[in-house]
């Protein structure tokens, strides 16, 4: 019975797969390395910073775990030829960026570019409004695999939005090249239409700091039904320290906001600086059990089972839900998560060997107890006569048994930590 729900779920989402962008590619989420909080629009973005990047992405081992891409942020680009096709800065980027591209392919990854679907880009760069096609011709000349397409100097509305990246994503179909297309939008109404535009959407703000990645998962709960394979959700980039070595959250939260990434089905990509990882980061990003989880070919994105807004600062989860056309609700999702006390939530994500992936997050002042009850159980079919056994994913050790009536899980981190732990069935 197992085998063939699990039959029909795989079905479904290769069938959802096909109706996305055609370019076959983000089967499960994108994993690699973004320039954008590690340099940032300074100096440091520049080919060196980013050939060292790619060296680093091999030699600490992170290539062989999944992170394949290598993506420029903003800032590379400098004008416009004659011809309108866009060149980048010669003073960063003096071997241009075929030779790039070339020397990320020669490390066996994928290269990654950025552009605007505005006139410039939030760092005042070109944008790619008007210029869809010779920009996309540009990119695959070069061999570019990934765009990433920011929202500056556009209309924020659902019309010009859906418009601008209809054209790109024409425009990279029209050129042959498998691109892989990252909508940066902002905003959570284009996660209804996000299949048909591109392989991910951003949801939300830039995520900045904790607080951003808190309002992140927030919005990111309601819109579970909207990804699968071929395209997701984004909440964002994955924070780390800086090229300046400033840790822009703790290291409780980096493995926590990973965690978080993994059940939510989220983009990979560590947008810090990876040629100075401390062990314990590189740890982080290291666990292939985690990212087993992400990249499970199922692509279902997980559900808040309990809990409720995580940021103890009065924003309700349906902030933005009225900004979504009414017409574009094609499908439904009725799950209410069951109650918890403020700042704590358990996510779980249901994976293709019919187990589950469970994160307890705490972001209150202290440490806490925190418990999956019958109710928090419901949406995963486990109840008072399953039994299952439970590992944890960061201790990496199977550490018990348990029923669907209730689990609980002692001292959980707090500030932003969280207990991870995988479910299976036992017969
Ligand atoms: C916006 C995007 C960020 C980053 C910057 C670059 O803020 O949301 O992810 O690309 O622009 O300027």
């Amino acid at each position: 019975m197992r085998m063939l729900l699990v039959t029909l779920l795989l079905v479904g989402s290769l069938t959802r797969s096909a109706m996305s962008l055609d370019n076959g590619l983000a089967l499960t989420p994108a994993m690699g390395y973004n320039s954008w909080y590690d340099v940032t629009c300074s100096g440091d973005m520049n080919e060196k910073i980013i050939m060292a990047s790619a060296d680093a992405m091999v030699s600490t081992g992170l290539a062989k775990l999944g992170y394949k891409y290598i993506n420029l942020d903003d800032c590379w680009a400098k004008g416009r030829d004659s011809t309108g096709a866009v060149y980048a800065d010669n003073a960063t980027f003096p071997s241009g960026m075929k030779a790039l591209a070339d020397y990320v392919h020669s490390k066996g990854l994928l290269f990654g570019v950025y552009t605007d679907r505005g006139t410039n880009t939030c760092g005042g760069r070109p944008g790619s409004q008007d210029h869809e096609t010779i920009d996309a011709k540009s990119y695959a000349s070069w061999g570019v695999d990934y765009v990433k397409e920011d929202s500056c100097h556009a209309p924020n509305t659902h019309g010009s939005g859906y418009a601008q990246y209809g054209k790109m994503r024409d425009a990279l179909n029209a050129t042959g090249r498998p691109i892989y297309f990252s909508l940066c939008g902002w905003n959570e109404w284009y996660a209804p239409v996000g299949y048909s535009l591109g392989n991910s959407w951003r949801i939300s703000r830039d995520d900045t700091n904790w607080g951003g990645i808190i309002t992140n998962i927030n919005v990111n709960a309601k819109l579970a039904p909207y990804a699968g394979p071929g395209g997701w959700n984004d909440p964002c980039l994955l924070l780390g320290n800086t090229s300046a070595n400033k840790p822009r959250i703790t290291d409780l939260q980096q493995r926590s906001q990973f965690s978080m990434w993994a059940v939510m089905a989220s983009p990979l990509l560590i947008s810090s600086n990876i040629r100075k990882l401390s062990t314990y980061a590189l740890e982080t990003y290291s666990n292939e059990e985690v990212i087993a989880v992400n990249q499970d070919k199922i692509g279902r994105q997980g559900l808040r089972l309990a809990g409720g807004d995580l940021s103890g600062e009065g924003v309700k989860q349906s902030t933005q839900t009225d900004e979504i056309p009414k017409h574009l609700h094609k499908r439904t999702f009725d799950h209410l998560p069951s109650e918890l006390p403020a700042q704590q939530n358990i996510w779980g994500r249901q994976l293709l060997d019919g187990g589950w992936a469970l994160v307890f997050l705490n972001n209150g002042k202290d440490d806490v107890d925190m418990t999956c009850d019958a109710a928090c159980f419901a949406p995963t079919g486990f109840d008072a006569s399953t039994s299952f056994t439970v590992r944890d994913l960061w201790l990496h050790k199977d550490i018990g048994t348990g029923t669907g009536s209730n689990y609980t899980v002692s001292k959980v981190p707090a500030n932003g930590g969280s207990v991870m732990l995988k479910l299976s069935f036992l017969p």
